[in-house]
């Protein structure tokens, strides 16, 4: 038998494939195996959605079209990711246990309909589950076509029902294990809510309670714990049926006309996933559109570079996630059919942004979807092959291009990322903070666009960042960025702690160290257990009107938005003040010596180009390695991404740009994609890359 696979071996060049909507259609199954060969595919998803064609009714199973399927694929070569299609069930399983179906916050219960609507404490689902994900492996997981589970898709969602209600009480018994102990984290008698009864507690609603923020805060990390939980159930179910293969599910992680999703905290499935992968949908070419790092100086034809950072910094999210390479699980190479304006891809911006995913840990570049169905709801979507079935489209052209290039670069898929520097975002701090009620709210409160700010300064500055939940080890960082930590967790704390005592270099900002784990205030105020660490207090945080501006000084005076706070500094020294024309004085940028190392503090929140340059001073300061070492002199939209292996050295240079890009580099490297010298000094096209080699 050949070796099993595993991500290093290769890049993986596909997409979605549904054929079980083309069934009766052996004509298009047969030219889908020609058309992949020819665009150079080398992976299918296969079944995500399937359930009602492999159970059409309860307990009568049909594979025989999926073993058809499965060898015709590995006679072309192409690898399967195998789906539990645990997405979505069918018709027939609703209605005769209507307990798989979700309960709403409003406590009905929803009709079939969609996908993601089930329970996961339903003993039923899981059951259902179990003995589709037993007969899958026990059929399939010794095929050599299939290397990897892709289980469920895009988990997500909360359910209400009884049975939940049920599960949210007893792990809540778990974790407090008395009423009083729970009543205290809690805070209850704030508005006379001291629960007295484990049955009185409910999951928080818009029609009961929504006030209690440790309530809020533990029922999403609750939501987090049963879909971890149902997953492992998944996973069991493989591993009991005797597969060995490696596991992971694709996350979910922008829409981006709905911001960031915040359901799940992904730190919480790094245990059960061999690989991590993600959905990424980028709004490519669209000016202004959700733009969120640097909505204050338009440029149009910036936007895509701003955009590359926002991608990148999920890239760097998922490699973290599993700490390695990991995967593009779903893109479009065209566009997708959900924005308001669902935009295709100018010539170039497709293999660019699969070669952006690639050149921050990515091994495969996938996408949905492989074919277009007909009917529907994603019958618009972007795929490979159109309606036109044909393979002379510019896309299908351009795909094809990708597989090729992808199978030229082979090497690189053994190379690691360099992370010089860690960017902390954390999932338990972004939900209590949308909840909290403060100086500043609503969209102001802004996390995720503060995360992708912090993230652009150093993306820009040619730092390779790892985005990290704050609790790994942070020894092998140069610096560690930890912007609004208003939940910092004791763990987080304990951790900047050592880290900046062994000489570690640490970023805080205002609205840091506010609120423990349980979402209780710290004792003695803001930054909590940061106090001796950042060598301050914070007296006070205040707000500024959406159009205030104050200052923080320093060789330019730098506007100030939303947020500053009164430090009062024990042993920080001051490195800029604010201009303010109330308070004198105040400092507005600090740095402490603890330990072996340098906590920062910025006291006040800046807009992207200013905040570069308060990296700037941190980066030349504590001389943090850059990519742009390599560099003599650059267009602003290059970016240059590097990964490497022992001495071998793959350098990524992208024009995120609709203007001409171009280079001059220290000294010469291979062109790896033309083969030959690349010379040191060159230009780029609008969206064009080079990938080079020492
Ligand atoms: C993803 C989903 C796919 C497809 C795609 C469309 O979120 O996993 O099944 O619906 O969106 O953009
Ligand atoms: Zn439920």
């Amino acid at each position: 038998m050949a070796d099993k696979w595993k991500i290093e071996d290769e890049f993986l060049f596909g997409g979605d494939y549904n054929p079980d909507q083309w069934l009766d259609r052996p004509d298009v199954l047969e030219a889908d195996l020609t058309l992949m060969k020819n665009a150079g595919i080398s992976v299918v998803s296969l079944g995500i959605f399937a359930w009602s064609t492999l159970e059409p009714e309860e307990g009568k199973f049909e594979f025989d079209w999926m073993d058809r399927i499965i060898d015709n694929l590995h006679g072309a070569g192409v690898k399967v990711f195998l789906a539990t299609p645990s997405g979505a069930r069918p018709a027939w399983m609703a209605e005769r246990y209507p307990e798989v179906l979700r309960v709403g916050p409003s406590g009905g219960r929803n009709l079939f309909g969609a996908r993601h609507n089930h329970c996961f404490s339903s003993p039923v689902y899981r059951e259902k589950v179990r003995i589709m994900n037993t007969r899958l492996a026990e059929r399939y997981s010794s095929h050599p076509a299939v290397v990897l589970w892709h289980v469920s898709n895009e988990y997500s969602g909360d359910c209400h029902c009884e049975l939940c209600q049920a599960n949210f009480r007893a792990w809540l018994k778990e974790r407090y294990k008395t009423l009083d102990a729970l009543n205290k984290a809690w805070w209850t008698s704030f508005w006379s809510h001291t629960v007295t009864d484990w049955d009185q507690i409910h999951s928080p609603v818009p029609h009961g309670e929504l006030s209690v923020h440790g309530l809020n805060l533990d029922w999403q990390k609750f939501t987090t714990h049963m879909t971890v939980d149902f997953m492992t159930h998944e996973v069991e179910a493989l591993k009991s049926a005797g597969s060995d293969l490696p596991v992971t599910t694709n996350m979910m992680m922008v829409m981006e006309d709905k911001g960031m999703d915040p359901g799940l905290d992904n730190w919480k499935f790094r245990e059960i996933m061999d690989y991590a992968s993600w959905d990424s949908y980028p709004a490519w070419h669209m000016p202004g559109h959700k733009i969120l790092i640097h909505g204050e100086t338009p440029d149009e034809e910036a936007d895509d570079y701003r955009r590359a950072s926002e991608e990148a910094f999920h890239h760097d999210l998922y490699r973290s996630l599993c700490n390695g390479p990991f995967l593009l699980m779903e893109s479009t190479p065209s566009r997708v059919n959900w924005q308001a304006t669902s935009k295709g891809k100018r010539p170039g911006m497709n293999i660019l942004a699969g070669m952006n995913a690639v050149s921050h840990g990515s091994n495969s570049v996938q996408y949905f979807q492989w074919r277009q169905g007909r009917g529907s709801f994603e019958k618009y979507h972007g795929a490979v092959v159109d309606q036109s079935g044909r393979d002379d489209t510019l896309v299908y052209r351009e795909c094809a291009e990708l597989g090729a290039m992808l199978k030229k670069i082979k090497p690189v898929a053994e190379a690691g990322y360099p992370a010089r520097a860690a960017l902390v975002y954390s999932w338990e701090n972004r939900w209590a903070l949308d909840d909290s009620q403060g100086p500043v709210n609503n969209d102001r409160k802004a996390y995720v666009e503060t995360v992708r700010k912090h993230y652009y300064c150093l993306w820009k500055a040619g730092i390779p960042v790892d985005v990290i939940s704050g609790e790994e080890d942070l020894s092998g960082y140069e610096l560690v960025a930890a912007p609004m930590l208003y939940l910092t967790s004791r763990k987080q704390a304990e951790n900047f702690r050592t880290y900046v005592e062994g000489g570690g270099n640490l970023l805080t900002t205002y609205n840091t160290g506010y609120v423990d784990e349980t979402d209780l205030c710290f004792e003695g105020g803001s930054p909590g257990p940061l106090r001796d660490v950042l060598g301050l207090r914070v007296e006070d945080l205040d707000a500024l009107h959406r159009n205030e501006r104050i200052y923080l000084s320093m060789e330019e005076d730098y506007p100030v938005q939303d947020y500053y706070e009164i430090v009062r500094p024990e042993g920080a020294q001051v490195l800029a003040r604010f201009r303010d024309p109330w308070h004198q004085d105040l400092p507005g940028f600090l740095v402490n010596s603890f330990g072996g190392g340098k906590a920062y503090h910025l006291a006040g929140r800046l807009d992207a180009d200013s905040l570069y340059e308060v990296y700037q001073i941190i980066v030349s300061d504590r001389e943090i390695r850059s990519n742009l070492d390599l560099v003599i002199e650059k267009s602003s939209e290059l970016d240059i991404q590097i990964r490497e292996k022992g001495d071998k050295v793959y350098l990524f240079v992208m024009n995120f740009s609709a203007r001409e890009g171009s280079v001059v580099l220290k000294s010469t490297w291979n062109d790896f994609l033309e083969e030959g010298e690349a010379g040191d000094e060159w230009t780029l096209p609008p969206y064009g890359l080079k990938i080079l080699t020492n």
